[in-house]
């Protein structure tokens, strides 16, 4: 606890980059397995327990995390739109997990929310995840139990769910963007549940990594076109992204599809789960590198890896043309505004609020048996796990649900819901893509609405898991 007190980001120094050769780099390291080996009754064992990462590079010493099958990101998951996940989670920790499928429009048993959908899976148990995945796209999978630490740890994973037909890529590359708090000998740092990162920015680390490497090279060639799919692990870090000489053709958001369109200033925005599909054309000649960058959250970039081009010929004598979209996946139709269920839920709380003399007002807590300071943030004036207390709202299946999310404290939030996705209000109208989880910056309004189509009982909850954990979650009903 003694390190609460500063901001991480301003006081740790930043890790050292270091240049790879592109020769020592295999492409075999990019490939996506199909399957995983162990297979049970038709399930793909899944253990969570430890293992290792070199998270500050290969002349440092290794740090223990907890991870899925030892490894973190995860195994990389992969059905064809339609087919079952067949999922076996068996607990090799000391302590409860469940496995939440983030994006996926799943049945409600099994959306790993743990009392709300099902019992925490106890150490040396085991849970099966069994349901059919209806949309092609990027999907990602984490622990749900503790994520705050469980997360932090390592405790996540990528889904790929096919699209029926073969798109038209020659590669396909998953890039998982976390960071990660450690301490000087490089284990994980040990402060979770403090105060510090509830009531401000959550816990921020000063590692960067992709795919948990302190500095990643992504060997392309000439004209090549890949499908990179990043996914936002992270606990509570919003990173924004570029990739330096390139341009980033945006193909899908959160999972789903949108008209294909440039990220603008190449610039990509992702907050904790989000992920964006992109169509990168390697443009530049054989024996070229670019950077890959990050902001540092102090208005410099960082360099967290690198594009690097084979010296070999050109894969083609030209890019390929433009794109057509992805093919569209099974969403509503369309949003019913007119008949819709309405509802402000304001995002309220946090440190510098609390200090600045603007308290909680008349928000009525109701964090009962928990420790008063751990339920610091609120959603529509509740303070709550997201499965105690009453639902925040109940809908009839196949309403459109309308909600109004105003920003009332200094940090930006990453509202995050279960099972369903949303279009976005802005000034010019509705966005032409779904999410699964928006920024709210401050002093803002995003409205969002979607067609609750999901009977069950479904979260949404700040993806800062720190003011998740903290009371910014809730739980409504699709009956
Ligand atoms: Cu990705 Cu409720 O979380
Ligand atoms: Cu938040």
């Amino acid at each position: 606890m003694a390190l609460d007190e500063r901001p991480f980001s301003a006081t740790m120094p930043l890790t050292r980059r270091r240049w790879l050769a592109a020769a020592g780099v295999s492409l075999a390291a990019f490939a996506l397995p199909r399957r995983g080996a162990a297979q049970t009754d038709g399930f793909r064992v899944l253990r969570a327990g430890t293992g290792m990462a070199r998270l500050r590079g290969a002349g440092e010493a290794p740090t223990p995390i907890w991870a899925y099958d030892g490894q973190s990101p995860g195994p990389t998951l992969r059905v064809r739109q339609g087919e079952e996940v067949k999922v076996r989670l068996v607990n090799d920790l000391k302590q409860p997990t469940v496995i939440h499928w983030h994006g996926l429009r799943l049945p409600n048993a099994m959306d790993g929310v743990p009392h709300l959908t099902q019992m925490p899976v106890e150490p040396g148990q085991s849970f099966d995840y069994r349901f059919v995945a209806p949309d092609a796209g990027t999907f990602w999978y984490h622990s749900h139990f503790l994520s705050s630490e469980q997360v932090a740890r390592g405790l996540y994973g990528v889904l790929i769910v096919d699209e029926r037909e073969a798109v038209e890529v020659d590669r396909d590359v998953v890039l998982v963007v976390s960071d990660w708090r450690l301490a000087n000998d490089g284990a994980i740092h040990p402060s979770f549940g403090n105060m510090h990162d509830a009531a401000m920015a959550g816990r921020i680390g000063q590692y960067i990594t992709l795919n948990s490497e302190d500095f990643l090279s992504l060997p392309v060639r000439t004209n090549e076109r890949i499908r990179l799919r990043l996914i936002n692990a992270a606990n509570a870090r919003i990173f924004q992204l570029r990739i330096d000489r390139h341009v980033a053709r945006i193909m899908a958001a959160d999972g789903q599809p949108c008209p294909p369109m440039l990220a603008p200033n190449g610039l990509l925005r992702l907050a904790p789960g989000n992920r964006v599909d992109l169509f990168l054309d390697a443009p530049l000649a054989p024996g070229s590198k670019a950077a890959i960058l990050v902001d540092d959250l102090r208005g410099s970039e960082l360099e967290i890896g690198q594009i690097v081009y084979d010296p070999g010929p050109p894969l083609r004598a030209a890019a390929l043309p433009e794109p057509k979209p992805l093919p569209d996946n099974p969403l509503p139709a369309k949003l019913d505004l007119g008949q819709a269920y309405r509802l402000d839920v304001p995002l309220d709380g946090g440190g510098m609020r609390m200090m600045m003399g603007g308290g909680m007002g008349g928000t009525g807590f109701r964090g009962q048996g928990i420790p008063a300071q751990q339920r610091i943030w609120a959603l529509a004036g509740l303070s709550s796990s997201g499965h105690d207390g009453p639902p925040l709202f109940s809908v009839a299946r196949g309403r459109t649900v309308a909600l109004s999310l105003p920003n009332r404290s200094m940090f930006p939030h990453a509202m995050h819901v279960h099972g369903h996705h949303f279009r976005q209000l802005d000034s010019s109208g509705w966005k032409p893509y779904w999410l699964d989880t928006v920024i709210v910056d401050p002093e803002r309004t995003e409205r969002i609405a979607f067609v609750a189509d999901n009977p069950g009982k479904w979260m949404i909850h700040c993806h800062m898991l720190e003011h998740q954990e903290a009371g910014m979650a809730a739980w409504f009903e699709v009956a």
